[in-house]
Parts: structure tokens; sequence; C-alpha cells
């Protein structure tokens, strides 16, 4: 998969199906030569280097002038650019030694390639069927070394990138910038679409041409944010679902970050990602490391359908560690709409009996069991079972007894003023000499740069899950960062902070996840705030929104559904009056189902209702949301409906969701399903009738008949006919 061609100096990774090649030119830096569909030869490509505007310089060891051998100009497609030289288009890294210079410049000094992708020091990576080409930079002034590392996936259309870089000099360096990859295209004919938004509006799609100068799509919030999703997607102009070239990026990280486009004068796409820069700043001592998240690359000659069908699989194929995410999610009631923090043990009892006539599984008390947590003003910190609230051992008795798995609630990285853990330690929360601290939700972020810190609250957990062994834990996490100051680090340490915090969270999740790794995490910041390829390498599921409305949900649904895998899209029915429940229950079921409401509130139509969508879900989640495969079928962000569908990898089921918005009198609409196998026999339950997979590929579904009112759907099932 990874070849080197010596006489050529050509590095060429490639697969069945996807190409990339590198060479190493003679100044030593590697020149990006191709990124696209396979070739045959890739040795042919040094034709592609442009002619003329080759650099020169001034040897101070023979005063004379040279020009770089090879051509080399300072426009050239590079895997990593110097920084303070000609070429300024904006380098991924940026060291700084005593004398206090900016100049950073890596060359070439070898490479080697090895077999799988590497694993970074405290942070999720990818894993799996795949080859790594491991090259190796030095900036000799600076005495520092970078690994550039470049990983194909045997089986899917995906390259990762990210650098480690190490000091093997005898002084103290500092990395002003950190990136994770650098890419430059040849071309800047694409539209960039991103997904910003904020609480409740997760997700919004936004597409603009790649503007002349600089665009970027970034996080400084702590976290990687509801306003603006790591996820983003490059698409050569006039690409749809299934035609053209799509180039989707993503970042193993749940915090700051930072992709950014610069096009120059000569139109070519300069591309970086990775951590933040702002406020950024890492100390690297004589021997230490410094490891860049993994930026994911997924590269699509057929339209943003393919890319988002790598991205899944790569997610759940290659990322995820939870061992049983290719099992069955169970239906979830959570207790959290149905009665906030105001209930007792008696009220979460009558809960559990009337969650099991809906379907419920899996039985989650949200917030409010432990410490002082009667409001949002108080508790966060002390994870004590709040005992004369709540009897938990009773609870976890009956959810056992009707044979449902019992799940609980923790936001570890936060703290109130108001709690004992304040009380006794203020130098725990983030912020140091400030005479004001910006607080969120009434609470302050805990400084988990500080080990104690997040030993202190892995203690507290354990405490907890070993007296009441839960199967399910929602980590929450409700607010974002500010006063970014360390009490455990020094002065020149303060710009670590931002990162530290994200590496304390991987640390206190990835222990508990690895010590019980029978419990099912799910990610969660109010609502979708931290819905990133970090969060999911430990916990298969992140909760999407805290908004289950239709109105806000089919965007939501539909748009990260783009990026992520169905399956781990944390999505609940609601008891809004919006939309009958009918409606929210076809909505949730492109998710992982669940509830969210006082079940004994609920009608026995409501019960009926819900628990037969229930059973579809238990019958065809698995199958055909899970393994299966999506297609997009209509946009909510072009027009006035939604439809996704999904196709057993068997292609013996699928599921049709078609949902509008705005009321719409009848008209001609026939939807013409994707992913069928054309000669086999399908009935469908619109209207039962029986049909090749050619006819409903080719005519499509007949929806022409309906009257749609606000917020109304169709969910067809699609059977294979014996
Ligand atoms: C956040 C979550 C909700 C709920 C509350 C509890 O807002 O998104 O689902 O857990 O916190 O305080």
């Amino acid at each position: 998969m990874i070849r080197y061609f010596r006489q050529e100096r050509i590095l060429a990774l490639d697969n069945d199906s996807i190409g990339y090649a590198v060479y190493f030119n003679d100044a030593g830096y590697p020149e990006t030569l191709y990124f696209g569909k396979r070739l045959s030869d890739y040795t042919d490509l040094l034709s592609t280097r442009g002619k003329g505007g080759a650099l020169s310089y001034y040897d101070m060891a023979t005063g004379k002038e040279r020009t770089f051998a090879d051509n080399y100009r300072a426009d050239a497609p590079l895997e990593i650019s110097p920084h303070g030289r000609s070429d300024k288009r904006g380098a991924p890294v940026i060291v700084r030694d005593a004398s206090g210079s900016f100049v950073t410049d890596f060359r070439y000094c070898r490479h080697k390639i090895v077999r799988g992708a590497p694993e970074l020091e405290g942070l999720p990576h990818a894993h799996g069927a795949c080859e790594t080409a491991d090259i190796v930079l030095e900036d000799k002034r600076l005495r520092v070394r970078a690994h550039l590392y470049l990983t194909i996936f045997a089986d899917k259309d995906v390259l990762v990138k990210s650098f480690r870089f190490e000091n093997i000099g005898r002084k103290k360096v500092r990395l002003t910038r950190a990136m994770s990859m650098q890419l430059d295209l040849p071309h800047m004919d694409y539209d960039l679409v991103h997904f910003h938004g904020r609480w409740a509006k997760e997700r919004d799609y936004a597409e603009n041409p790649v503007p002349d100068g600089v665009q970027e799509v970034s996080s400084n919030l702590g976290r990687s944010s509801a306003e603006e999703n790591p996820f983003v997607y490059l698409k050569e102009r006039g690409a749809t679902t299934d035609h053209g070239e799509v180039i989707g990026f993503n970042l193993i990280y749940s915090g700051n970050f930072k992709f950014r486009t610069f096009t120059g004068p000569s139109h070519a796409l300069h591309i970086t990602y990775g951590i933040n820069d702002e406020d950024f700043e890492w100390t690297l001592a004589p021997g230490e490391l410094f490891d860049t998240p993994q930026a994911v690359i997924a590269y699509s000659a057929e339209g943003t359908d393919r890319m988002s069908q790598t991205f899944h699989r790569f997610i759940r194929e290659n990322l995820m560690t939870y061992a049983a995410d290719r099992d069955y999610k169970p239906v979830l009631f959570n207790s959290w709409e149905g009665c906030y923090f105001d209930f007792d043990t008696d009220l979460i009892l009558s809960y559990i009996d009337d969650a099991c006539k809906i379907g419920t599984e899996l039985f989650v008390l949200d917030d409010g069991w432990f410490g002082a947590r009667n409001t949002d003003c108080a508790g966060l910190g002390d994870w004590t079972v709040n005992r004369e609230k709540i009897d938990l051992h009773r609870v976890m008795a009956h959810c056992r007894e009707r044979g449902l798995r019992f799940g609980i609630w923790f936001e570890p990285e936060m703290v109130n003023p108001d709690s004992d853990l304040f009380r006794a330690h203020p130098e725990y929360a983030l912020g140091w000499g400030d005479p004001e601290l910006s607080l969120a939700r009434h609470q302050l972020h805990l400084d988990f740069a500080n080990d104690d810190v997040v030993g202190n609250l892995y203690a507290q957990m354990k405490a907890f899950l070993d007296e009441y062994p839960v199967d399910y834990i929602k980590w929450d996490y409700n607010r974002i960062v500010s006063e970014h100051i360390s009490q455990a680090l020094p002065p020149e340490r303060q710009g670590e902070v931002y990162h530290r915090l994200v590496l304390g969270y991987y640390a206190l999740l990835g222990r508990l996840t690895s010590e019980y790794p029978h419990i099912m995490f799910e990610g969660c910041a109010s609502g979708g705030g931290r819905f990133d390829l970090g969060t999911l390498y430990y916990c298969p599921q992140i909760w999407c929104s805290d908004e289950s409305d239709p109105a806000q949900r089919i965007d939501i649904q539909f748009n990260t559904s783009l990026g992520y895998p169905l399956s781990c899209i944390g999505s609940h029915v609601n008891d809004s009056k919006v939309a009958p429940y009918a409606t929210k229950a076809a909505l949730a079921l492109f998710g992982t189902y669940g509830y969210e409401m006082n079940p004994n509130r609920l009608t026995p139509e409501e019960i009926a209702d819900l628990a037969r969508m229930a059973e579809i879900y238990k019958k065809y989640h698995r199958a055909v949301i899970s393994d299966g495969t999506l297609y997009h079928l209509r946009a909510p962000y072009e027009g006035n409906d939604m439809c996704m569908q999904c196709v057993s990898q068997d292609k013996s089921a699928s599921l049709v969701l078609f949902m509008n918005k705005l009321k719409e009198p009848e008209q001609s609409r026939f939807l013409r399903l994707k992913g069928l196998d054309a000669k086999r026999r399908y009935r469908n339950t619109l209207d039962q009738s029986v049909h090749t997979g050619e006819y409903y590929m080719r005519v499509g579904l007949n929806l022409s008949f309906s009257w749609f009112d606000e917020f109304s759907h169709r969910l067809i099932v699609i059977t294979e006919e014996n």
C-alpha cells in the first residue's frame, strides 16, 4: 500500500481506490504531488511540479548566491511549510528557542514504512488495517525533530495525518503553534461546508465558496463546541450527493481547533488543521515529545454520500474502542425532561414501571441524585448519593427485577461554588488571582490540567461505581472554558492549559472505560456541544442536542449524520406538542432511540404508538440503521422536506424516513430509493405493494397522493419478499 520509488524520490500511498503521493525535493521539503483516485503510475507525477521561480538563497558558508537545484518554489505544495522564510501561506508549526527567533524549518532526514497507525501519548487515535509512512524531519538550528505520519487505510478511502515533535537538543524550546496537518491542493474551486450553531441548534449547514485569502472554522471555547463542529468538507464546484470530488476532514480531538484555508495569488489552496493556536504555547524540555491529534481525511470521487459512508465506517471500525459497540444499543429512558431535579424514590419507581410499557431497556437517572443538587446552583463536585432524596439501591433493584439496565448522570469536569469540593479546594477551579470568575449555569470549570483534581474525581467516581454497579454513564459538560489559568502550572506553562484540560478529560475517561469496560458511556455537553471524534473514541454514543422537536431536530439529525454514524447519535422522543409522538419517534429511530418525558402522563394510544416504534427499533436498528448504509435522499437545508434511507448490508431490508417542515398540499412526488438490489423484489409498508429494487430506484415510492401537515412524516419499511 505504501511504496517508495527511490530514483524518483516519490512516496506513494494507495489502496484499491485512492492514492496520495509525496516527493522529497532537493531542499529537503516533502512536496505533495497528488491526492485523488488511485493511479497506476505515480512516477509520472514529477511533471506536475511548476517551472520557474525557484527560490535562491545566500549561502553564509561560501558567501555565494545559490538556487535550490530542483526548482523548489515558495508556493510549492508542501506537507509542512517552513515559518519565517519566503513561504507565507501559514505553517502548521512554529517553534521558538531562547534566541527569540520564530523561524522554523523542518527538512527531510529519512523515512520508514510501518504497519498500523501510530499510538499517540494520552490522545485517542485510529486503529485497524492500515499502513503508515513515518517521515522524519529535523530543524537543525532548533534541534527539534518532527515525525510526519501519513496513514492510509486498506479498506477505506481515509488518510490520517499527524505530527510528533521531539526536542533532541539540550535546551528548552516552545511550540507556539502545533497543528496536525497541512494539505495543499492545486486549485480552489471548492465550496467549504461547515456546521455552526449554538445550544439546541447544533450543526447548522453552511456552504460558501472557498474565498480568496483566509477562512477559518474554529473553536476557542475550550471544547469542540456547538458553535462550530470539527467536521468540515470541501465540495468540488457542482458536486452532488452522488457525483464529484468531496474531501472531508475531522480531528480526533475535543478541544480548541482551527481549520484554516488560505488561497493566495496563484489560487492554489493551502489548508492547515489542528489545535487552535490561540493562547497555545507548549514547553518542550530536552528529550520530551509532543503529539498532535490525528486529522482524518476522507476522499470521495462520487459525491458527499460516499464521504459520509466512509466516515461512518471509519468511526465504527477504526476509532471507537467500546467493545460492545457492534452490539445492539438499548432503548433508553432518561428522567431529565420528565421531572428535572424534582423527584424522589417513589416517583422514579413509577417512571420505571411506565417506561417499561414503551419498550425501555435502559433506565437513566439524570442530574439531581447527588450532594446538595436540587437545583443547578449547588452540588457539582460532590458525587455521593443524596440518600434522603433517592434510594439508589432500591431503584437499581427495581430495574433489575424488570429486566432493565440502569444508568446515571455525571458531570466530572465541573464544580459549583456551593459545594463541599469547592469549599475544601477553591484552587481546584480554573482561574487564579482574577477578581471575577465567569460563571455559566452557576458553575466553574475544574482544573483538569492538575493531576490531583483528576485523581480526586477518579476516586469519587470509583467509590460510587464500586457501590453501584451501573451499566451506563452519561458524561455531561455544561459550560465553556474561561479564565484558562491553572494554579498547578508555572507562569510559563499557562499556554498549555487548554490542551491539558483535554488531556485530563481523556485521562479520566480512558481510565474509567478501561477499568469498567462493560459500562457504556454517552458523551454530552449541554446537548451536542462536544460531538467529536475524540469523545467517540471512548463513548460509542453522544447526546446530539437538547432539542428534540422536529422543528430544529430535522436539520440537527440530518446534518450530524453527514459526518457521524447514526448509531452514535443519541436521540430521544420528548413530550413537546409540536408534533405527535409517532413523528418524533420516527426521527429518533434514525439514531439511538430513547425517551425523555413524564411517562405517567402517556395515554393508552400514545403508549401503543411508542411501543410499536420501539418494536421497529428493536427489529431493525442493528442490521439496518447501525450496520447498514445511509443515503441522504433529500436535504432539509435545500427545501421543505428531508428524507433519509438506510439499507442493510445484505440488502434485504431498508428503512426510509420522509418528513416535511411546513404544511404542503398534494403534489407530484416520487422518492427514488438507493442501495437496493435491482433484481430482488421488495414489499413496502407505504401501500403494501411489491416491486423490484429496480422499480424503487428508478420509478420511486409514490408519495404524490399525500397531503402533508406541518412536521408530518412517513416511515416506510422495505423488506425483501421471499
Ligand atoms: C445538560 C444536558 C441535559 C441534562 C442536563 C442536566 O443540559 O444536555 O440532557 O442532562 O444537562 O443538568
